[in-house]
């Protein structure tokens, strides 16, 4: 058997690239269906979920690059003439759909991996090359978009496959040909046709569908994002002495023994302070801090986060943190109650503050036991998820004229 494509058979090198990724892909296509499916509600489920995952991107990144050797040998290839009478619509879109399935060779695993680069934590690819990918920041927004273009991307791969395997079996079972047969390792001789060659615009319309299932996707990604973080309660600014103008409310828990850090992008604070205790007062003042729970971005799981047995979101959708701010050796503490699902816990969180005229900077770091406020009571394997939180805070504030 020749190892290289002439114009009338395959060679075996294409042959054994068609079947090596074509299993490939029929293999990840249920396997992204169930691990998105699976639940993950016990740790156990969880860890099952996670570990489905971790194979579905490992045995992803690997097609990929299979799919890259086959494309750049397809190029130096000829392509088989069509077995055909003659050259029609079923031979055009023949050609497309092949084109079509180059591409989805690449780009489907790609947006998979752009998603799986975006996000932080959560099953990860089992190679020892790192995580990330150039030029994709880590970012949720990205992470969003990346994850619906997925999405798309397999219903084009899928819509082409379907069009693909019924034109295989069509040549096969009713013209009778030899079309699936020189696909395959055995004899050829079926039914003789007349030879149609490749149309030489399919690259060109593969391509356009290709760009237009990205815009389709950018587009449904753009018009379900609002809607994500809809519940989030709206928090007035309290007036007092100090306003805040700028800051940042994080925290960062650690899952799979990788870090997973986010944010509360809906917060408020009253503060008021003096530098010089006031005479007949026990401390420089007192802050007031209540935060919008449904407002949290957390990598890959803020849903997760938001919803039943974590932050329940829509049972407890504010936080609060009252203290009295005293001064410890040359620092500062706030020393008060932080409230999480109606939990109240006595916290002191110590901090820094530098003051320039009237504008003050304070930056804060705790650690919390997430068990306290009967956050994710059911992972109780510290190796999935760690009882440690960390919260760090840092703001800008500007004394208000009384
Ligand atoms: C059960 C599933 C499949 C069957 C029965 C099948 C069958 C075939 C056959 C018979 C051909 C040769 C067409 C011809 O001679 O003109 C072919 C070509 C091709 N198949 Fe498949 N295929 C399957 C799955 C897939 C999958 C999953 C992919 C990739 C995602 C794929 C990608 C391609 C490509 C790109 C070509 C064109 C090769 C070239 O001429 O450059 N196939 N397939
Ligand atoms: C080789 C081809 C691949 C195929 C055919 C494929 C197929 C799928 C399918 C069918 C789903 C379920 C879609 C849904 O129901 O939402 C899915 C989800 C997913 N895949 Fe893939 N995938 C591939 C490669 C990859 C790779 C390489 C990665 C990462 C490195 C990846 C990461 C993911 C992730 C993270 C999800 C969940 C997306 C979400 O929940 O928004 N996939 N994939």
């Amino acid at each position: 058997m020749a190892l290289t494509n002439s114009t009338t058979r395959y060679g075996i090198v294409s042959k054994t690239f068609h079947w090596l990724t074509a299993i490939g892909i029929l293999v990840m296509l249920p396997m992204g269906v169930v691990a998105t499916q699976m639940p993950h509600d016990t740790a156990d489920q969880l860890a099952r979920k996670a570990t489905l995952f971790s194979l579905h991107k490992t045995v992803g990144v690997a097609l990929f690059f299979i799919s890259i050797l086959r494309i750049g040998w397809a190029l130096t290839q000829p392509k088989p003439f069509h077995l055909a009478r003659k050259r029609g619509v079923e031979t055009v879109m023949a050609d497309t759909v092949h084109w079509m399935l180059y591409g989805a060779l690449i780009l489907v695993p790609l947006s998979g991996w752009v998603h799986h680069a975006a996000t932080e934590g959560f099953a990860p690819i089992w190679w020892p090359f790192g995580q990330n990918l150039p030029l994709v920041p880590e970012s949720a927004a990205v992470a969003e978009i990346a994850g619906v273009v997925h999405y798309v991307f397999v219903l084009a791969l899928v819509a082409s496959l379907v069009g693909h395997v019924a034109g295989a079996l069509k040549h096969h079972v009713v013209a009778k040909d030899d079309t699936l047969r020189r696909m395959g390792f055995g004899r050829v001789g079926g039914a003789p046709q007349t030879p149609v060659e490749p149309f030489v615009f399919s690259p060109l319309l593969a391509v356009m569908i290709w760009l237009a299932t990205l815009g389709a996707g950018y587009a449904v990604s753009v018009i379900d994002s609002p809607a994500r973080n809809a519940d989030v309660t709206a928090l007035t600014q309290p007036e007092t002495g100090w306003e805040v103008t700028d800051g940042d409310l994080d925290i960062a828990i650690t899952q799979f023994g990788s870090t997973v850090s986010g944010g509360f992008e809906t917060w408020s604070a009253a503060i008021q302070f003096d530098e010089t205790i006031p005479a007949g007062a026990a401390s420089h003042g007192r802050v007031a801090v209540e935060v919008a729970i449904g407002s949290l971005t957390l990598g890959s799981v803020t849903a997760q986060a938001l919803g039943d047995g974590y932050f329940e979101a829509s049972l407890f959708p504010t936080a609060r943190f009252e203290a009295d701010i005293l001064s410890e050796d040359e620092s500062y503490v706030a020393v008060g109650t932080l409230t999480i699902r109606e939990i109240a816990l006595a916290v002191t969180l110590p901090f820094a503050l530098e003051i320039e005229g009237d504008t003050a900077h304070m930056q804060g770091d705790l650690t919390l036991d997430r068990r306290d406020f009967d956050i994710g009571m059911a992972m109780t394997d510290t190796a999935q998820l760690a009882n440690e939180v960390t919260v760090s805070i840092a703001l800008t504030a500007v004394r208000v004229a009384p």
